[in-house]
């Protein structure tokens, strides 16, 4: 069986990484396209050296753009390249605008396609993100959703037969980088930065945050405010939205990083005091390493970490005089909403499954 994983954008690279491990184990033919939606080292190269991953078979360097010509450009790009790889699955990830280009080639031409962290849903129809989650899942002939939640709103949808749950395969990376488990020489995680003692990491890229000039000073103003040392890592949306509303990032307590590798960062995260954040991947990494987390937006698309108490919304900053010491739940509470780290492992199962019995009215 040949499977076809198509990616782009940094956070697909870290869902990747256990899913090409995973098939490499078992021996299976794996192809990786990547869109070049992100193509900096520090937000693509790097992720691939150091989650071991292999370098892509097809890198069709569309960069960056407006939502329709950067889209419009992976779909030229992609239709091709798929046809010619002729897969048994077309594997997409997560919600950015290389997910939907790749399912929309794929479901054109008749390949198999699946939707790996299916049924994710923020109901906030402005995300661009939500856009693509709704619209992959519905073209997708088989969704791997990652919680429990995520299968109710594909029933709810009316998606439940093309559905399975197979786990967060984010949750298998950063459990293996937390036990050090790449560098079985050393057995410990990979040293982080210089960092202080006490410290909030930051990241904040989301169009909602960065693209208003008012909105976006009002949120380094309260960052550099903190009582404590800010530590923001930069995405190149902020970087580049600050230089154009002439914003200066570093100041007070605040202080800018460029964007960490996966393994710094998750080091970091667990030597942090706090966290605050707009990202959907650092809200339940928090989690997993009990970080507790302040997230800048309306709502989650990860309930679960507010329901332990790890994490909070906060849309309107009101609690941005408690970002550096915010509720912290008892630290012996399993934080396991995730899983144990065997999604990638159920998602190859899940594949295997489904192409000896493929969905028989999706297929006909
Ligand atoms: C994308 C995803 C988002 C995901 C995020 C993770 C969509 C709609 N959004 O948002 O879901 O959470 O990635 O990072 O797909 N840029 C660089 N170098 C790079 C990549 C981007 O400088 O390597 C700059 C671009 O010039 C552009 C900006 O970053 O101005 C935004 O890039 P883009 O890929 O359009 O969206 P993201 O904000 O990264």
């Amino acid at each position: 069986m040949r499977i076809v994983s198509v990616v782009g954008a940094r956070p697909q690279f870290v869902k990747l990484a256990p899913v090409a491990a995973e098939l490499g184990r078992r021996g299976m033919e794996h192809r990786i396209v990547h869109t070049g939606q992100h193509y900096d080292w520090a937000m693509s190269g790097s992720f691939f050296d150091d989650l071991s991953i292999p370098a892509p078979d097809v890198d069709l360097g569309v960069g960056s753009g407006p939502h329709g010509v950067q889209t419009g450009q992976m779909l030229i790009g992609l239709e091709p390249a798929l046809v010619d790889l002729a897969p048994d699955w077309v594997l997409v990830y997560g919600d950015t605008n290389s997910t939907i280009a790749a399912a929309l080639a794929a479901v054109k031409n008749h390949l198999p396609v699946a939707h790996l962290e299916a049924g994710l849903r923020s109901f906030n129809r402005t995300m661009p993100e939500e856009h693509n989650r709704v619209l992959t899942d519905h073209a997708c002939d088989l969704l791997l959703a990652p919680t429990a939640v995520a299968m109710g709103h594909l029933r709810d949808e009316g998606l439940a037969d093309r559905a399975v749950l197979v786990g967060d395969v984010m949750t298998d990376v950063c459990l293996r980088v937390l036990a050090g488990a790449d560098d079985p020489a050393a057995q410990q995680p990979v040293a982080a930065p210089e960092l202080p003692d006490r410290f909030v990491l930051a990241t904040l890229h989301r169009p909602s945050n960065t693209d208003d000039p008012a909105r976006l000073a009002t949120i380094l103003d309260a960052l550099a405010a903190s009582p404590i040392q800010v530590i923001l890592t930069a995405h190149p949306r902020l970087t580049a939205r600050c230089t154009e509303f002439g914003i200066e990032v570093s100041r007070g307590t605040l202080t800018t990083v460029p964007p960490l590798a996966y393994p710094q960062m998750i080091a970091a995260l667990s030597r942090a005091t706090a966290v605050v954040t707009d990202s959907g991947g650092l809200q339940k990494e928090a989690y997993l390493v009990g970080t507790p987390c302040t997230t800048l937006r309306a709502e989650t698309e990860w309930p679960e970490t507010i329901e332990a108490g790890w994490n909070r919304l906060d849309p309107d900053l009101r609690q941005a005089a408690t970002w550096a010491d915010p509720p912290r739940p008892d630290p012996a509470t399993p934080r396991s909403a995730y899983g144990a780290g065997d999604a990638a492992a159920r998602t190859v199962d899940a594949l295997l499954a489904r192409a000896a019995a493929p969905f028989g009215t999706l297929r006909a």
